[in-house]
């Protein structure tokens, strides 16, 4: 069986279902502040490879910025370091690297990137009086940590008139299409598996963060000027997906299977047997695959 457990590959194929995905309005929020201003300072927290400055520097947003790509393991931040200059080479920028630092350089602007192979509880315990940003980025990472508890602590390093951008954030609805045996009780339990996940010690993660983070972030003195859904609808054309998307989806089985042998309570068969159908209807092209999911702009009060 085709090993489908390559992080770097499936965050570089989960690209184009987040560009679909991403909610426009708070899109454009983003886009709008970040066009008024310059020499700004921007972290992206669990940044993986690096998509999301991909997505900025292709829409025109990033203008004299300092960026900082963090993200626990050290395998995507490698990807980063060899994937972001290629890319940007492709795409005419005039790439150079000054003291660890990327330079990327098109007309009269340049975004400096740092990359930080670093775990961001780490990173905030060093940080708190020494560097303060502008704008947070989290992608694809909030509903995977415990976010009442970490929300003031990423808060404190905003500056006082910074904004946060976080996307993808996961809330309560899986759905496969067309539907096999074993669906329900797969989807709830795989569900339940995000909310029982312990990292450290600690409960990390929510199936409902979407929802949550309305009051989450109120609650920590953040006012959210755009919020919206951002849900992942993957299917095929042609009984094709497009760009890499297949892989996308073999990994998102293969990360159920996963989590469901590692919980131990549904039956080893079924969760084998659910998961052969879907690939095999992945291979198909007749697997539907739709995870809702929202987004969130704003700044700090
Ligand atoms: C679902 S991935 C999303 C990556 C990227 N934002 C994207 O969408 O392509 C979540 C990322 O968070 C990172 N991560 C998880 N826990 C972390 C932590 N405590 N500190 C830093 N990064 C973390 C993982 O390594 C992973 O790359």
């Amino acid at each position: 069986m085709t090993n489908y457990t390559n992080f770097p590959r499936y965050l570089a194929s989960k690209k184009s279902v987040d560009d679909r995905a991403l909610n426009q309005e708070s899109w454009n929020a983003l886009a709008s502040v970040l066009n008024t201003q310059d020499d700004l300072e921007i972290l992206e927290i669990g940044g993986g490879i690096g998509t999301m400055i991909e997505r900025l520097l292709e829409n025109d947003t990033l203008e004299h910025v300092h960026y900082t790509l963090l993200d626990e393991q050290a395998e995507n931040i490698t990807e980063a370091r060899q994937r972001l200059p290629k890319w940007a080479e492709e795409e005419g920028f005039v790439v150079s690297w000054e003291d660890e630092i990327l330079h990327l350089r098109k007309m009269d602007k340049v975004t400096k990137i740092t990359f930080l192979a670093e775990d961001v509880f780490d990173f905030l315990a060093r940080q708190s009086t020494i560097q303060k940003y502008d704008l947070l980025i989290a992608h694809a990472f909030l509903d995977l940590i415990d976010i009442p508890a970490t929300l003031p602590k990423l808060f404190e390093i905003l500056r006082s008139s910074g904004h946060f951008y976080f996307t993808i954030n996961f809330d309560g609805e899986t759905i496969f299409e067309s539907a096999i045996p074993y669906d329900e009780e797969i989807i709830t339990r795989y569900h339940q598996t995000m909310d029982e996940r312990i990292i450290d010690g600690k409960l990390s993660g929510d199936s409902h963060a979407g929802r949550h983070l309305f009051e989450h972030l109120r609650a920590t003195g953040g006012e959210i000027l755009s919020a919206g859904s951002s849900d992942w609808v993957v299917f095929s054309h042609a009984q094709n997906y497009p760009a890499d998307e297949a892989y996308f989806l073999h990994f998102i089985i293969n990360t159920v299977h996963d989590a469901l042998l590692r919980d131990g309570v549904i039956a080893p068969r079924h969760i084998h047997d659910w998961a052969s159908e879907r690939h095999a209807q992945i291979k198909s092209g007749a697997l539907v695959y739709i995870a809702h999911q929202l987004d969130f702009f704003g700044k700090i009060r």
